[in-house]
């Protein structure tokens, strides 16, 4: 800790305590607590994630100051926007607190939420900068915690946001994980492949959480370890994880994890058929030509076949005619 970025660190964990100090004890948090309390949050929730609130008055400077007398330090924790003059101001105002921890369970960063309906023009989630101890491309929410929960199952699930991990946790899906915002990284596909066996894609239920499990299933058949393996839940249509356990409840969305875990070729198959009519011969050929595209990928033929007779099935079609293409398109891959 008596390192330069050990020193960040604490600071980093003294702001959260005064955020959630803030949160929990004062009449500052009453509006924010209010706020998280109608979306589910209960007390235990918001203590496990050390969930805080920022005010809009800004306290967080002379409260570190107190503390720490090294102008350089307070610059470049990223905790402090810089004006012109060199003067520091807190960068989160008014905003619920979420600590970001590191692989070690230290906190390195925040994100904060504005409270309810977002004004235009302003980000929803406003994240720390990059910083000596806070690497965007490399930081997992919860995966210290999710690491540990998914020392039994190897599985860890990969959700979109914030609230979705800590919405799973309430019900029990511990071994969560959100990318910071951003889209999934070549540096997070890698550290999840080094932690566990089994990720499972579980994006929120609009068009965008679906392209987005796209990107993620390519970026993993990238750079996934050997013998790892993907699996997708996806959402119904519209809604993303929280909002599941928040309509239907925890035991619902426990089940609906377990349920609904499919392939990656499963969802493809879907996913193909979005903006297409089936109905329309040329559609429905092209439709075919790129889902037998994607079988002859597949190194197992025994799930090349349960594929093709699914569709044979589904589009009354003879399927030796359906496995000879297959065979022509994996000839021409090579
Ligand atoms: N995000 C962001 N800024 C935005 C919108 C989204 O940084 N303006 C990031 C956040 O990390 C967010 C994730 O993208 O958690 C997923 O976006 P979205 O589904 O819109 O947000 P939710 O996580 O559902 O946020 P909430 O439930 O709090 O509204
Ligand atoms: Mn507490
Ligand atoms: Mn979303
Ligand atoms: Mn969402
Ligand atoms: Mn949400």
């Amino acid at each position: 800790n008596n390192t330069p970025n050990g020193k960040l660190m604490v600071m980093h964990e003294e702001a959260a305590k005064l955020y959630h100090h803030i949160l929990m004890n004062t009449p500052a948090g009453a509006q924010a607590l209010k706020y998280l309390k109608g979306r589910g949050m209960t007390d235990e929730l918001i203590n496990d994630f050390n969930l805080g609130f920022a005010p809009e008055q800004r306290i967080l400077k002379p409260f570190l100051e107190q503390k720490i007398n090294d102008y350089q330090l307070l610059r470049k924790s990223g905790l402090f926007v810089e004006d012109n003059n060199g003067g520091l101001h807190d960068r989160f105002v008014d905003r619920v607190m979420f600590p970001l921890r590191n692989q070690n369970g230290r906190v390195i960063g925040f994100s904060g939420r504005v409270i309810g309906k977002v004004p235009a023009d302003t980000p929803k989630y406003l994240n720390s900068p990059e910083t000596p101890i806070f690497n965007k491309r490399r930081t997992l929410f919860n995966f210290d915690i999710a690491r540990k929960e998914a020392r039994g199952t190897s599985k860890i699930y990969l959700f979109e946001g914030f609230m979705d991990v800590i919405s799973a946790y309430s019900a029990g899906a511990k071994n969560g994980v959100a990318s910071m915002g951003t889209s999934l990284t070549e540096e997070q596909v890698g550290i999840l492949g080094r932690a566990v066996r089994q990720v499972d894609i579980c994006y929120d239920g609009d068009s965008a959480g679906q392209n987005a499990i796209d990107r993620a299933v390519t970026l993993f058949r990238d750079h996934q370890p050997q013998g790892m393996q993907l699996r997708v839940v996806q959402l119904p249509a519209g809604i993303d994880p929280d909002e599941y356990v928040q309509q239907n409840g925890a035991d619902k969305f426990a089940k609906y994890l377990v349920d609904q875990e499919e392939t990656p070729v499963d969802f493809y198959l879907r996913f193909y058929r979005l903006n297409k009519n089936l109905n329309n011969q040329t559609e429905l050929i092209s439709y075919l030509e790129q889902s037998l595209k994607l079988l002859a990928t597949l190194s197992s033929s025994l799930e090349q076949d349960m594929y093709l007779t699914q569709l044979a099935k589904e589009f009354d079609l003879d399927k030796a005619t359906l496995k000879s293409q297959l065979q022509d398109i994996s000839r021409r891959l090579g």
